[in-house]
């Protein structure tokens, strides 16, 4: 996909985005110094780590390490991939984005020209719910009003077999990109017919707003099934996806808690009812994906199941795609729902202020969590103790390292009485907290400094002294310098995005992460003093080399020569710093 953006566009663009107004949209920032602070939107922290350099056009938390360009941070903060990074933030500043390959190769078009149809499917849906008495009727009947259908673009697909393929499929090409959005089906011999039928639409938006899918409910209990949903498509997976996601978004500014329900009537009652914080996974189970974009929405999530068997598997389930994602400052509660009830039903007996109870009082995880695993063991025996030791400490161990999970270890501990072993790894606990102090090599150290201000390239001298050195990166860091050499005002993550689809990139992001914060002239200093002290080192160790192939008398000439020269002569300094 990426390769189909030319990177002189990448450049192009880097330039002229600022990184700092491109995050302010979206985290308030404040100024601290020649950078912008905020806490972080990646994790939940109250003192601020996160800071954007507009020198660098870099971002990077000290708290959870994440770090990158403008072009990342939309990636990251929009889950966006990475063209469509590309093409919003090209939009923001009015460039239109190139694409190089052939006729075929035209991924964005193609997708334009599918969110355009899944969007005028729905609306298309939506002008067909009047005219149908029987759907009114149902919505009636289920309570729903005008404010809700038309807030969640609730439609009508009628009977008939052609209603969305002859109001949308009128050309050949548009037939194509019906059956690319799973709205319709292939019969036997290869004709194409309406998915959607006799069935109450509920459209199904992704991050942006945009309908990717839909949900279809047919009117009575005889037909079947129930629910039927969009397959799979290229905009749509349901693993990755929450429904009402971005209701709850528009709805709510800034959120304490987010809930999970089972079903889309669910939700769209309790958004009804005054609680417009609660979205649903599509007819699957809840995956790390589908955790990982709550807490991003909020730091408490409240997961909500029927109370019976099948709703208590599947909140374990989810239970075990929180656990990893269970930082310090996240938290999540199960909500379990008396026996034949579900959020729909019990939010219209008890109103707004019933549920919002029951939310209040969900289980904590830790409760559940213990409370699961002693279900069928005997905790007065020593036998039963052990067993919730040996069941509980694999699971700890999937919390990420901090305070939260030291609190269920020792919650371990004083209910089995057994020491609560867990392979914390403590090398990987410092490293995200203290970046700055990981030991760095001197080739590392002048990568990274370069990558503080590119512009010193120039003032480094040709042909580059420290290539002598024997060490990994010298090459890296040659290539760096002609690159910035040959881009006069290259910055910081231009030049690193030029890496970005080698092996290198990680790495390289995680050196100019290492210098985001610092005085430009320490920095310099610093930078030209690594490249004198590998020239050092280069020729040490040729030295080294000559004398010791000089005690077995190996040298020729010119080496003695050479040798003679080493040991005579102190390094002269590489460049002139101006
Ligand atoms: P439920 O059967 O619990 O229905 O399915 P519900 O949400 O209470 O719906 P109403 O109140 O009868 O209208 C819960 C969810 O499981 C998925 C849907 O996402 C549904 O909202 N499901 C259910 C399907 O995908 N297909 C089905 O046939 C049934
Ligand atoms: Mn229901």
């Amino acid at each position: 996909m990426r390769g189909l953006i030319p990177d002189s566009f990448i450049d192009e663009l880097l330039a002229r985005v600022d990184i700092v107004d491109v995050i302010e949209r979206r985290v308030p920032l404040k100024k601290a110094g020649r950078e912008w602070t905020a806490c972080c939107p990646f994790h939940n922290e109250r003192t601020p780590s996160f800071y954007v350099s507009p020198a660098k056009q870099f971002f990077h938390c000290f708290g959870c390490g994440v770090h990158g360009s403008a072009i990342k941070f939309l990636m990251d903060y929009d889950r966006l991939e990475f063209p469509d990074a590309v093409e919003e933030l090209a939009q923001s500043v009015g460039l239109t984005v190139p694409r190089e390959g052939g006729r075929d190769e035209r991924p964005r078009e193609d997708k334009t020209d599918l969110y355009a149809l899944l969007d005028a499917s729905a609306s298309w849906y939506q002008q067909q719910l009047p005219g149908s008495a029987e759907a009114k009727a149902y919505c009636a009947k289920r309570g729903l009003d005008a404010d809700t259908i038309a807030r969640f673009r609730l439609g009508w697909a009628p009977a008939g077999y052609d209603g969305v393929s002859k109001a949308l499929g009128s050309s050949p090409r548009r037939m194509e990109l019906l059956d690319e959005a799973g709205m319709v089906s292939t019969g036997e011999r290869g004709s194409k017919y309406d998915r959607f039928r006799e069935r109450l639409m509920f459209p199904i938006l992704d991050r942006r707003g945009r309908v990717i899918a839909f949900g279809g409910r047919v009117l009575s209990s005889e037909q079947s099934p129930k629910y039927l949903n969009s397959p799979e498509t290229t905009l749509f997976h349901k693993g990755r996806e929450l429904f009402a996601l971005w209701q709850v978004k528009q709805a709510n500014t800034s959120l304490a808690r987010i809930v999970v329900v089972e079903g889309y009537m669910d939700v769209i009652a309790l958004h009804q009812a005054g609680l417009p914080i609660a979205v649903a996974t599509l007819g699957t189970a809840t995956t790390p994906e589908h955790t990982e974009l709550l807490f991003r929405a909020a730091p408490d999530v409240v997961f909500c199941f029927d109370g019976d068997r099948a709703g208590r598997a599947a909140a374990w389930k989810a239970l075990e795609s929180a656990l990893p994602r269970l930082r310090d400052g996240r938290q999540a509660y199960f909500l379990f729902l008396p026996d034949g009830e579900d959020p729909d039903s019990l939010v219209r007996k008890e109103g707004k202020e019933g549920f919002e109870r029951r939310i209040k009082e969900a289980m904590p995880l830790s409760d559940y969590f213990f409370g699961e695993l002693s279900r069928d063991v005997d905790m007065a025996s020593l036998d039963g103790r052990a067993r919730l030791a040996e069941r509980a400490r694999p699971l700890i161990a999937k919390l990420p390292d901090g305070a939260f999970r030291d609190l269920m270890a020792q919650e371990l501990e004083k209910r089995s009485g057994a020491r609560a072993m867990l392979q914390a790894d403590p090398a990987a606990h410092r490293a995200v907290q203290r970046p700055m102090a990981v030991q760095r090599s001197l080739v590392r150290s002048a990568i990274s400094l370069l990558l503080t201000q590119p512009g010193m390239a120039d003032r480094v001298e040709k042909p580059y002294r420290f290539l002598r050195l024997d060490k990994p990166g010298v090459e890296l860091l040659a290539e760096l310098l002609d690159l910035a050499r040959a881009r006069p005002g290259i910055n910081p993550a231009m030049l690193v995005e030029h890496f970005a689809e080698r092996p290198e990139y990680p790495a390289l992001q995680k050196l100019m992460a290492a210098t985001v914060v610092g005085e430009a002239e320490a920095q310099a200093a610093e930078f030209f003093d690594a490249l004198q002290r590998m020239e050092e080192q280069a020729v040490s160790q040729r030295r080294d080399a000559l004398t010791a192939k000089s005690r077995e008398g190996a040298l020729d000439s010119a080496e003695k020569a050479e040798l003679r020269e080493l040991l005579a002569a102190r390094v002269a300094p590489p460049t002139a710093p101006a």
